[in-house]
């Protein structure tokens, strides 16, 4: 199971083909198609009605406003893909919803979803000029900064979701004038300053959440002419003054939370009594005097909480509704007896009087009427008052914990056999009840590592299917003991969710947090005919969290989401829609509306022409099938074919930069001037197609300065393309061949650049091997993949014949190598690799070896059919090693060129075993440069002849026996060698 924000990426994916998955495949090519057809009616209704549409866009005002923003916002997880490229909407800004409006032929910002982005930096006071925008989450970054005033001025937007920032400064008076804003959340932030007065004036606002800031001063009373206000949480603040007895006017309010404010020397107003919508009132450590007011007459309530304050006289003793849950009058100055009242509560969980004044007599008959559920707890909190006596006998069930300590009664402890009621007790609260009847299999016969699990109580059994996770948090429940209410709430989250109650689990324990709020992990199951959702379930359903559309529940109150795990097989879904995660019929109709209507028109012929040739129409799907097959991945642009030929002018000769075992390589220039490099595979290119999406698929995941990005790909009339960002400096193997003219103008590579490529290239590697998710062998580490930018930072390239690690073998289980056929370049292949076929990240150590040799010497790894393991470990024993050092690389430190020499011939070691870790390589390689950095004298130069020996040879010592070149065995056995 894999939390994908903890570990630190983007854990907002593009759905990506699942290329194990036929059924799937053959529903989306069946799904493209009907989108075909209603994009085809959409886009001729928009051709012959509106005129023309041609290449819908965004208006230039929210292009630049929407590159402002992204400009103040740092990104370090590079989670913001495609951002600050294009056009947001057309662009596949990730997290950027659009949509195109009618009205002005326009494609407009409509949500900016960015939960937990790892996001820092600021606002930008350009927001304001997003004014289509209706949902703007940046909830659970580190945005800092103030709230800007421009906010204001969006006139669409709904939810302002700013909640678990680091966002401080005041409230902007502006936010008051949004009229359609239903929900404030702007929680768990540094905010100060008053609540704006001006917040009166919203009509539609709903929810003000805006608890743990330093919001100080008076609460506006003005606030109660809010007419849909529900919930009022503002605990955890620097509220001072007092509490306006005005908001019992509001017509909606249901929740009032204001724990842990300053309201010192007031009292709790008598209006609050009379509020017939209100649910729960938690005043908690207020500072509040005077006494507390008669709740009876509020018809609703669940749960009040007056503790932690200075309130004084008696306890009311109205009836209180039968409704009510919790009552914590403790750590106050009450006084009196404890009324009868409460025994006529059927739903009591916690009566907390602790450390108050009361006297007289326990009461033994509050629990007589309990009657709710059978996990119900009753918790009876008496503890350090003045009771005296118990009524008549004090012998509660099991499930009802009463606690006396403190008071005079105990003295008779004894005598009354109250002893364990004047213990120290805590009440421990109980996980969830177990709900499920059946018991699965113990064998774990479902995928772990895939992210699968048991649905025990599936109407098929035992079932084994992928959850979607999410973190749910009860942000002011209105219960203090949940698993009473555990069914009650599977049948409100699923009934809004349109699940059946089987594809919910609540994962134990629950985490009741400081508030008190409730964290629950919930995990979604997808139906039981299904083994994991599809896409638009999976969206259906991550749309309906993520924006708030589960209506908020009395008992339960207010809800947030926190996260969502995707692990498995959703985890590269970008849930979170790009911009081309829009309405898709919108979407279409503007795929096509960028096509002249003409061609659409031939389009539709064409399409009822296949349609009464259903034969024809079948090849056209097996085509489909085969050719073009569709695919999203999140910030990766799809080009077409007429697009890439024009980057590269028809693909001339001219242009051509490379060539692989792939195909050829063209340099070319996009439209909007962007240089790139243009993989064009070969028609009877041996990389099949798979190989192309795997390249795709991994790349648009992988985001290190030390490797290549891909730009975007192309995969129609039979051609396969990948766009890279282009690379000014060509490959390392070039520059070391002097193949691009350097060194002819003196070869750029001093010792210290290359250092730093091959520290580079580690890292780029270290980063597959350790951070990318499942791991990534390279496979094909060679000079020609190293590619050089213009500052000659290495850049690794080229994952087409990458190969996960972890790879499940067929029979289910997990090994940790992968066996498959041998593929590399010969020269790079690593012997153990070559000779057992298994596949390991030491393989791609090897590799890399012999590109630092050939970074050492400028040799090839094989050139006269001598391997350049040989020619290196040969002129160190005949103790020539400085004499086969590159004569181009200039003057270096000899202690430097020795230890990198070591480093190289340990990652050629014959056994993997032997040779170090990426880690390691890195480590060493940091070492040296750090080395090279103190040595500011030159110690060593090479003289013309490229003879000159240093004077301290320090290598240490090396014993071979065979090794591979390519194919080739090649055996030799070479001495130890020492210092002079
Ligand atoms: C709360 O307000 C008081 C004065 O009203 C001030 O001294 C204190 O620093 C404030 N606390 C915070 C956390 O802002
Ligand atoms: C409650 O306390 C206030 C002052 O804090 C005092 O004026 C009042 O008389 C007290 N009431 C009772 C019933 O003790
Ligand atoms: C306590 O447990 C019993 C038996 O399990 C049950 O009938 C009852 O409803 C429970 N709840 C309370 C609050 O007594």
């Amino acid at each position: 199971m894999s939390n994908l924000h903890a570990k630190g990426r983007n854990f907002l994916r593009a759905p990506v083909f699942d290329w194990n998955c036929r059924d799937f495949s053959n529903q989306f090519i069946m799904a493209r198609s009907r989108l075909l057809l209603l994009g085809f009616l959409i886009a001729l209704s928009t051709c012959c009605f509106n005129t023309v549409v041609l290449g819908q866009t965004t208006p230039e005002n929210e292009v630049s406003a929407m590159k402002a923003v992204y400009s103040r916002l740092k990104d370090p997880m590079k989670n913001l893909r495609r951002w600050g490229k294009g056009d947001p909407c057309t662009s596949e800004w990730s997290g950027v919803i659009c949509a195109f409006d009618q009205k002005d032929g326009y494609l407009h910002v409509r949500e900016l979803r960015l939960l937990r982005r790892n996001l820092s930096g600021t606002l930008s006071p350009e927001l304001g000029r997003l004014t289509h925008v209706v949902i703007l989450d940046f909830m659970f970054n580190n945005i800092s900064g103030s709230i800007p005033k421009e906010i204001g001025n969006m006139t669409a937007l709904n939810l302002l979701l700013l909640s678990g920032n680091q966002i401080s400064g005041h409230l902007p008076d502006e936010l008051g004038y949004l009229p359609n804003i239903t929900r404030f959340q702007l929680d768990l932030n540094n905010i100060s300053g008053p609540l704006p007065k001006s917040f009166a004036n919203l009509p539609k606002a709903v929810h003000f959440h805006m608890n743990n800031n330093s919001i100080s001063g008076q609460i506006p009373p003005e606030l109660y002419k809010l007419p849909q206000l529900i919930h009022f949480l503002l605990d955890n603040n620097n509220l001072t003054g007092y509490l306006p007895e005005e908001l019992s006017m509001m017509p909606k309010l249901r929740i009032i939370q204001l724990d842990n404010n300053n309201f010192e020397g007031t009292e709790i107003p008598k209006s609050y009594t009379n509020m017939s919508t209100l649910l729960k009132l938690s005043l908690r450590n207020c500072k509040l005097q005077g006494a507390v007011p008669d709740f009876s007459t509020v018809p609703k309530l669940l749960y009040l909480d007056l503790s932690y304050n200075k309130l004084n006289g008696t306890i009311p003793t109205n009836k209180l509704a039968s409704s009510v849950n919790t009552i914590d009058l403790s750590n106050n100055q009450l006084d009196g007896t404890i009324p009868s009242n409460f025994s006529h509560l059927q739903r009591l969980q916690n009566l907390s009087l602790e450390n108050n004044y009361l006297s007289g007599d326990v009461p033994t008959d509050i629990w007589q009427n309990l009657s709710f559920a059978s996990a119900s707890k009753l918790l009876l909190n008496f503890q350090n008052n003045a009771l005296t006596n118990i009524a008549g006998n004090l012998n509660p069930p099991p499930n009802v914990t009463v606690l006396l300590e403190g008071n005079p009664v105990c003295r008779r402890a004894n005598e009354l056999d109250i002893t364990r009621y004047c213990g120290n007790q805590t009440h421990t609260r109980e996980d969830l009840p177990n709900t499920s009847n059946r018991t699965c299999p113990s064998v774990n016969l479902c995928p772990v590592s895939g992210g699968y699990e048991y649905v025990p109580d599936s109407p098929d059994g035992c079932i084994c299917s992928a959850p979607l996770g999410v973190g749910f948090l009860l942000r002011s429940p209105g219960i203090s003991d949940f698993p009473p209410y555990f069914e009650m709430f599977r049948h409100y989250i699923t009934s809004n969710l349109q699940l059946d109650l089987y594809q919910l689990q609540i994962s134990t324990p629950f985490v009741w947090e400081k508030g008190p709020r409730l964290r629950l992990f919930l995990k979604l199951f997808p139906l039981y005919t299904e083994d994991q959702f599809n896409e638009t379930a999976l969206q259906d359903l991550v749309d309906k969290l993520a924006t708030y559309t589960i209506p908020g529940n009395d008992t339960f109150g207010p809800y947030d989401l926190l996260n969502f795990t995707l692990s498995g097989p959703y985890e590269y879904y970008d849930v979170i829609p790009t911009s081309s995660g829009m309405n898709k019929g919108v979407l279409a109709a503007i795929v096509l509306g960028s096509i002249s209507c003409v061609a659409i028109i031939i389009m539709a012929i064409m399409f009822i022409f296949l349609k009464v040739h259903p034969k024809k129409q079948k090849d056209q799907e097996q085509k489909e099938k085969t050719a073009t097959v569709p695919m999203k991945v999140d910030g990766i642009q799809r080009f077409s074919f007429e697009e890439l030929s024009k980057a590269a002018d028809d693909f001339t000769d001219r242009n051509q930069i490379g060539q692989g075992g792939y195909g050829k390589v063209y340099k070319g220039m996009l439209a909007d001037g962007t240089v790139v490099a243009i993989k064009r595979a070969e028609q009877a290119s041996l990389q099949g197609q798979k190989e192309f999406f795997t390249e795709i698929e991994l790349l648009s995941r992988l985001h290190h300065r030390n490797l290549v990005s891909l730009v975007g790909y192309c995969d129609e009339q039979n051609e396969q393309m990948l766009v890279y960002e282009f690379m000014t400096n060509g490959s390392l193997r070039d520059i070391l061949s002097g193949n691009d003219g350097a060194a002819r103008y003196g070869n750029p590579l001093n010792f210290r650049v290359r250092l730093n490529v091959a520290l580079g290239s580690a890292r780029g590697l270290l980063y597959l091997h350790t951070e990318a998710d499942p791991p990534i062998i390279h496979r094909d580490i060679k000079a020609n993949n190293i590619l050089l930018d213009r500052k000659y930072n290495a850049k690794v390239s080229d994952f087409g014949i990458s190969r996960l690690f972890s790879e499940p073998d067929t029979d289910g289980s997990v090994s940790a190598h992968v066996f498959t056929n041998v593929k590399g370049t010969p020269g790079y292949v690593d012997p153990e690799y070559f000779m057992t076929h298994k596949l390991t990240e030491k393989s791609d150590v090897y590799s890399l070896g012999i590109v630092f040799l050939e970074i050492l010497t400028g040799l090839k790894s094989i050139s006269h059919g001598k391997h350049i393991v040989q020619e290196v470990l040969t002129a160190c024993q005949e103790g020539q090693m400085f004499s086969i050092i590159d004569r181009n690389m200039g003057a270096f430190p000899s202690e430097c060129i020795e230890k990198f020499i070591a480093l190289a011939l340990r990652c050629c070691e014959d056994e993997g075993k032997a040779r170090p870790t990426m880690l390691e390589v890195v480590r060493e390689l940091e070492d040296i440069t750090a080395m090279l950095s103190q040595s500011d004298t030159i110690t060593s130069e090479l003289d013309s002849s490229g003879s000159a020996i240093p004077g301290s040879l320090s290598l240490s010592i090396y014993r071979r026996s065979t090794y591979t070149s390519g194919n080739d065995l090649v055996s030799g056995v070479i001495p130890t060698i020492r210092p002079r």
